[in-house]
């Protein structure tokens, strides 16, 4: 008899049912032969086993070559998504739950927009109360540097129940649309604002962001998949965070569903199926100021929905020559989207504001000025003037599933953790002044039709007769839709 080598075998991480991954579909025919009482022999199904071991072992023949089906990525998946569960219960074990940082002094009177002998002072009136003094150092709770916020009129009085929808999207992936999309949460709750992330991605990194299992902790029932259902259970599908001031609407993968439903369903929906989301959202700008959505790096229904829900949008742009060229894509295919979703008898889409956010820039790379004159070029009024430099402080936060704004205790050096703090902050104030500038113009609307510039009309010398009657048109739309938001 041939020696034939032992070929099934599991991974050592998982101790429980293991999933042999000596592939094919042949292998697991062979196994159902062998569950249903056939000898490998008996089973000729499969060319490749004839002769294999069967007596009560699940040792087979190596075959020289296998094909590749269905059934061998469905045993792959929950293979790797067990092995990934692994790793979560580890990482995401309770006594690891994610705590939020506190903040000492300095940090506290610099996000009030305060000088350190302002704060004191008002520490000695006894206005700041609280505070946990050990030695010298006097260290703050987020929940007090918020109350300390809303004290000193951080919080624009018109945000409760205005709230704002911001969506980070991008064509791209990995042009930080996520860590975007949180660390800015986090910089306006920490200012006194009630926020909501809309974890959109089935790939769910603001979820796991969060210390939260997409796999483990969140059921389709309570994820941003039944966000889509006729009557949502806001209760039920907003989850409070680690950090105050922040609700979540988790993902998972499950998510992928609805991209499908919703293109299954554009046929009878027309242009209103892009509004889908919009509509799901009046009764939670009544709970949260601001409202960020997080995409995936696609212009698929379920993103488009995303993108039409928000008032703010905000495009993410990487730093490299190559990704910036294919990032391109991004405004012609939103142009595709905005004229599909008008064409098939939806109402034109209007934001308060566009911005466009550099990201992981390092200002050592020569590409970094070139594609900024690029952006110059192309949308200099969109472009904010400061970048998010990459720092190592990002990328080292990361491996532990945190952000800049997690870290309390920098292991590296103190200046480079603030010099990182300070660039986001800048660039993030900008977005603060953008939104307060909405609230202003909510608030007095009929200032409104003098704030409002259709691109058509920046552009008018080159427009021909059509796009000045769609600006035209679109702007007596815009003005009845801005009134009726804030009546
Ligand atoms: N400012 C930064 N400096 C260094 N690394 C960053 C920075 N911003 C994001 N990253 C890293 O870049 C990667 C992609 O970011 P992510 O937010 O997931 O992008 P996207 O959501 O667009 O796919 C992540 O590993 C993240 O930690
Ligand atoms: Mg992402």
């Amino acid at each position: 008899m041939v020696e034939r080598a032992p070929v099934a075998r599991s991974f050592p991480l998982v101790d429980d049912a293991p999933v042999p991954i000596c592939g094919t579909d042949g292998d697991l025919r062979y196994e159902a032969a062998e569950k249903a009482g056939l000898s490998a022999q008996d089973d000729h199904s499969h060319p490749g086993h004839e002769g294999a071991h069967a007596h009560g072992t699940q040792l087979m023949e190596k075959p020289r070559h296998y094909r590749i089906g269905r059934a061998d990525i469905e045993a792959r998946a929950a293979q790797m998504e067990r092995v990934l569960n692994k790793v979560k219960e580890e990482t995401l074990r309770p006594d690891s739950r994610k705590v939020a940082p506190r903040f000492n002094l300095n940090l506290t009177a610099e996000i009030l927009g305060l000088s350190k002998s302002q704060f004191l002072h008002r520490v000695n009136d006894g206005k700041f109360v609280g505070g946990d003094r050990t030695g010298s150092r006097t260290l703050y709770t987020l929940e007090e540097v918020r109350t300390m916020a809303n004290q000193v009129g951080l919080r624009h009085p018109f945000a409760p129940g205005h709230g704002i929808v911001m969506t980070v999207a991008n064509f791209k992936g990995g042009v930080a649309k996520t860590s975007t999309s949180v660390t800015l949460a986090q910089y306006m709750a920490a200012r006194g604002y009630n926020c909501l992330i809309i974890d959109l991605d089935p790939q769910a990194s603001a979820t796991t962001l969060f210390g939260i299992s997409p796999y483990l902790d969140v059921s389709q029932e309570e994820s941003v998949f039944a966000l889509y259902d006729d009557e949502p259970n806001f209760d039920r599908i907003c989850r409070s965070t680690y950090w105050p001031g922040i609700d979540l609407i988790a993902a998972n993968q499950h998510l992928y569903g609805r991209e499908f439903a919703l293109a299954g369903a554009a046929k009878d929906w027309g242009g209103e199926i892009f509004e889908y989301l919009a509509q799901k959202l009046p009764a939670l700008r009544k709970r949260y100021d601001l409202i960020f959505i997080d995409t995936q790096p696609s212009l698929g229904f379920l993103t488009s929905t995303g993108i039409f829900a928000s008032d703010h949008l905000l495009v993410t742009v990487p730093p490299s020559s190559l990704d910036f060229a294919s990032s391109v894509i991004f405004w012609s295919l939103l142009r595709d989207v905005l004229t599909q979703a008008r064409d098939a008898g939806g109402h034109s889409k209007f934001w308060e504001g566009v911005h466009v956010l550099q990201t992981r820039v390092d200002e050592q790379d020569k590409s970094t000025h070139f594609i900024r004159k690029l952006l110059a070029a192309g949308c200099e009024d969109w472009l904010l003037p400061d970048p998010i430099p990459a720092t190592r402080v990002a990328t080292n936060a990361a491996s532990d599933f945190q952000t800049v704004y997690d870290v309390e205790k920098y292991e590296g050096s103190h200046r480079s953790i603030k010099r990182a703090r300070e660039a986001f902050d800048k660039a993030y104030a900008q977005l603060h002044d953008a939104v307060h500038h909405t609230w202003d113009v909510w608030q007095n609307p009929t200032e409104w039709d003098v704030v409002y510039h259709p691109e058509a009309d920046l552009f008018d010398q080159e427009a021909d007769a059509s796009v000045s009657q769609d600006a035209e048109s679109d702007r007596g739309e815009a003005g009845a839709e801005i009134r009726e938001r804030v009546a």
